[in-house]
């Protein structure tokens, strides 16, 4: 449900689960993390392009399996906490092309690319705190820094949903394309796979700086968040969307 093709210097993530608007599993999540890692000592790779189908980036974590921890408690060994801490370890650039549903964690992972290009069809959306969670993957840091209080607030805390044109405004979007966002997306990859690999890698290191800060953001979003996903409103919202209350 992850496919992984490597051409020209760039390693293509498809996330491919249609069937569920390209919701993540925990073997997705997995599989993600386990390319990310492989990239960072492989020199074939040079830089990293992850895309969904269109229609669907991903609509996020899959909520059956969310409500499966809730109700049984075991939360504490998420596959997701390993994905989210190779995209901070990432040593090589990550491009994202984003066409059409971008939810949860599909929108948070954005904050961790290094350039984005959506489609005009492309829908972002952080519904955390309707589902009685919190934020993750060291949003709540980088959320701000990118694109200021305000914006991550409407973002991350109330849930609205950003359209291509917005999230351009907000700085969470490079590039709305018209046309083709994969081949937009996939030409940007290969230029940058082309440029001198050390001197690249420099400069991205230098760009971000905050690993440390971002690696602790992470543990403590995860802590509440796996506090939170036992909490009784956050089972019933889970609940209301398996049996298609909402
Ligand atoms: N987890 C599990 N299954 C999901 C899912 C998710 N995050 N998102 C979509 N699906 C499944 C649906 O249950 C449905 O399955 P079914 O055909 O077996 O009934 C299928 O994918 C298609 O989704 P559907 O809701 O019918 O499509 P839609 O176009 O009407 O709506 C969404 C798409 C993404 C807006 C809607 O599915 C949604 O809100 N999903 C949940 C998003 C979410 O809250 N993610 C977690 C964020 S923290």
């Amino acid at each position: 449900m992850i496919s992984r093709s490597i051409a020209d210097g760039v390693q293509i993530l498809r996330i491919d689960r249609p069937e569920k608007k390209n919701a993540l599993t925990g073997a997705m999540y997995t599989a993600l993390a386990e390319a990310l890692e492989e990239g960072n000592t492989d020199d074939a790779i040079r830089c990293h392009l992850i895309c969904g189908h269109p229609g669907a980036f991903t609509a996020g974590n899959d909520i059956a399996d969310f409500l499966k921890y809730g109700l049984s408690g075991d939360s504490g060994d998420r596959p997701a906490g390993r994905f989210l801490k190779a995209l901070v370890l990432n040593g090589k650039p990550l491009i994202a092309a984003v066409d059409g549903l971008a939810v949860g964690v599909g929108t948070t992972l954005l904050m961790h690319c290094d350039m984005i290009f959506a489609s005009r069809e492309a829908v972002f959306k952080a519904p955390f705190v309707d589902l009685g969670l919190v934020p993750e993957a060291g949003s709540t840091l980088i959320g701000p820094k990118l694109m200021g209080n305000q914006w991550a607030f409407e973002l991350l805390c109330l849930g609205e949903t950003f359209d291509a044109e917005r999230a351009e405004k907000a700085g969470l979007v490079n590039h709305v394309v018209d046309g083709d966002v994969e081949a937009a997306a996939t030409d940007c990859a290969r230029k940058i796979a082309a440029k001198p690999p050390a001197a690249l890698a420099a400069a991205r290191r230098l760009l971000r700086s905050d690993r440390d800060a971002l690696l602790e953001r992470i543990d403590r979003e995860a802590e509440i968040f796996t506090e939170r996903l036992t909490a009784p409103e956050t089972i019933a919202s889970f609940e209301a969307f398996m049996t298609k209350k909402v």
